[in-house]
């Protein structure tokens, strides 16, 4: 099973290795290291370190090494999740699927029960006629008093703890307000309310709960919109706004929209299977929940800026691993769905709807369109570009319709096109078989120069990743030579926080290469010199990798590299 990061970076938080393994091992202080007698292989002379800045051990007598779940489970000879379970026990943590604490059950339920109470004071404040700027906005916007009904929209007013005074008087606390994230700690002690002089959007989980609000400002400021941060009953990234609508929609499929008014527009307009990711980039998670919403199909309608496109793109990409059927709906001459419907109305859309193209037939024509079909050369670029976009399609069924596509397109037969796309699947996996295996044998073996540098970035990484992540902005996970190396920077580009929760999908022996990395001492230079040097080198490692004549491009580059630090021949 996998750990929620959040529960990983607080368990580590809440361990201190130093102190787990001084129960088992006699440690002395050496430099900024401890050191004992190992506990795994029996030792005259301590060659077992333990690193409190990384909170990770290593013997350079033996070769174990990791960090405290992996003491854990060695010493005590647990498996992993035991091992886990192992540390929080002592942390004074319940496990993540565990949590029918009754704590947490009751202040999940009171949580609930704060967000409708919520949800009625702000509708309440809309519709008492005190802020009637707001509902003049949304009737400016063309939104009908019956879908502020069915939406629950409400306003928060300018005051900086209206909600906090109305919640306070029903007898919720200062605590379940601030875990609820509808009030932040203010000056002095109090509590003042988050949302402040904003339009409410309760977002309303397939339960019929309310679980969260987006609130916009009416006005110019910043940010347009806020949403709730995730709490123990929200996670934003496993939710999509007006799916408890769209759900019981009698329309065919699920309409993936951006913005709430869009959603908001289109619900209005008929189109009740409209729902938008909540203003992130769509999720594996919201992948999956479309996927069981829609019975299979989903027509994206995105902003038409060139923004909104790449995210479609992405989006479709996503919903085509999760087996969903992806069309995509051009919004031509408007900005997104809410505006289009302003300016066209309902039967435009419906018509647009009906002509929409599947994203992968869009895509075929795209692509065709970038090379000169009629030509020999121009076919072969056509068929090994759509050979690769086929390769990403899960759905059999309409894997083989737009491989006879393709092949129409082209003139070529159906098999040929159907083999390069079954070559490119197999080699796909067939990579990442090699990649794991190659991994490994680097391990083992000799370090190569970027492996070397890759260790060191990540080490430098982990050490300061709010750093790492600006001075290494353009640097990608795919950049590195050892997957699983790309991997953690992925996972730190991500935001995790803690080595726990960075290698709990690594091997073995990987955690205990990196483990042992980590021990080893702090070089003396500057931290962000050193992040910058291995940079150079995994981005030039990297572009002498994907050359043609690997010799010449490294040659160049060490010239180019030379001159420009001004070093002599
Ligand atoms: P209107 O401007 O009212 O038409 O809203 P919209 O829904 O069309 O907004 P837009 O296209 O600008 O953004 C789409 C979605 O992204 C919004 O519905 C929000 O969920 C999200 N979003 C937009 N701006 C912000 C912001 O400043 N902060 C956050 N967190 N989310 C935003
Ligand atoms: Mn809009």
């Amino acid at each position: 099973m996998a750990f929620p990061d959040t529960f990983l970076d607080e368990l580590a938080a809440r361990t201190d290795i130093v102190e787990l393994i001084s129960r088992y091992v006699t440690l002395k202080r050496r430099g900024g290291s401890m050191i004992g007698l190992c506990p795994f292989h029996s030792e005259k002379t301590p060659s077992f370190t333990v690193s409190p800045d990384k909170q990770a051990f290593h013997c350079f007598g033996c070769g174990e090494g990791g960090y405290a779940v992996q003491f854990a489970q060695k010493i005590e000879n647990l498996d992993y999740v035991d091992a886990v379970r192992f540390l929080a026990e002592r942390a004074g943590m319940r496990l993540p699927e565990y949590s029918d604490d009754p704590a947490e059950r009751r202040l999940r339920e009171r949580l609930y029960l704060l967000h409708t109470e919520a949800a009625r004071f702000y509708h309440g404040n809309l519709m008492s006629g005190e802020n009637p700027y707001a509902l003049e906005y949304l009737t400016r916007r063309g939104v009908a008093a019956r879908t502020i009904r069915v939406f629950g929209l409400g306003v928060c007013a300018p005051g900086v703890d209206s909600l906090v005074r109305a919640m306070t008087a029903l007898g919720f606390t200062k605590e379940e307000l601030i875990a609820g994230n509808l009030a932040v700690a203010g000056g002095r002690g109090d509590i003042v309310d988050r949302f402040k002089n904003r339009l409410m959007f309760p977002i309303i989980s397939v339960q019929k709960k309310v679980i969260a609000f987006g609130g916009r400002l009416t006005g110019d400021g910043q940010p347009k919109y806020l949403n709730s941060s995730d709490t123990p009953i929200f996670a934003k990234g496993r939710q999509l706004f007006a799916l408890n609508l769209a759900k019981s929609s009698k329309q065919k499929g699920l309409l993936l929209a951006e913005g709430y008014m869009d959603v908001i527009a289109l619900h209005q307009a008929g189109f009740d299977n409209a729902v938008a990711s909540l203003g992130t980039a769509l999720t594996d998670k919201q992948a999956e929940l479309i996927r069981k919403y829609s019975g299979g199909e989903v027509t994206i309608t995105y902003d038409s800026d060139a923004a909104g496109r790449a995210a479609s793109e992405r989006a479709a990409a996503l919903l085509n691993k999760a087996d969903v059927k992806v069309s995509v709906l051009s919004l031509d001459g408007a900005k997104d769905p809410d505006d289009f419907l302003q300016l066209y109305g309902a039967a435009a859309l419906r018509l647009r709807l009906e002509e929409r193209e599947s994203h992968m037939s869009h895509k075929l024509a795209q692509l065709a369109a970038e090379v000169d079909i009629q030509s020999d050369d121009g076919r072969v670029e056509f068929l090994k570009k759509a050979a690769a976009v086929l390769a990403g399609v899960n759905n059999e069924v309409e894997r083989e319709i737009y491989t006879a596509r393709a092949a129409a397109i082209a003139d070529v037969t159906k098999e040929a096109v159907a083999l390069e796309v079954g070559r490119l699947n197999a080699g796909t996996r067939r990579k990442a078989q090699f990649r794991e295996q190659r991994d490994s044998a680097r391990i083992g073996g000799r370090e190569s120069k970027a492996m070397r540098a890759e260790t060191e970035f990540i080490r430098l990484a982990i050490d300061d990743p709010e750093l790492a992540r600006t001075v290494a902005a353009e640097l990608r996970p795919v950049d590195f030579e050892t997957g699983f190396l790309g991997e953690a920077w992925a996972r730190i580009l991500s935001g995790t926080q803690s080595n726990l929760s960075m290698s709990q999908f690594f091997t073995e022996e990987q955690t205990r290469y990196m483990s042992k990395a980590l021990v080893r001492p702090k070089s003396p230079e500057q931290i962000e010199k050193a992040l910058g040097d291995c940079l150079d080198t995994i981005i030039q490692e990297s572009a002498i990798r994907a050359s043609d004549s690997p010799e010449i491009t490294r040659a160049m580059l060490g010239a180019k590299k030379k001159k420009r630090y001004g070093e002599k021949e």
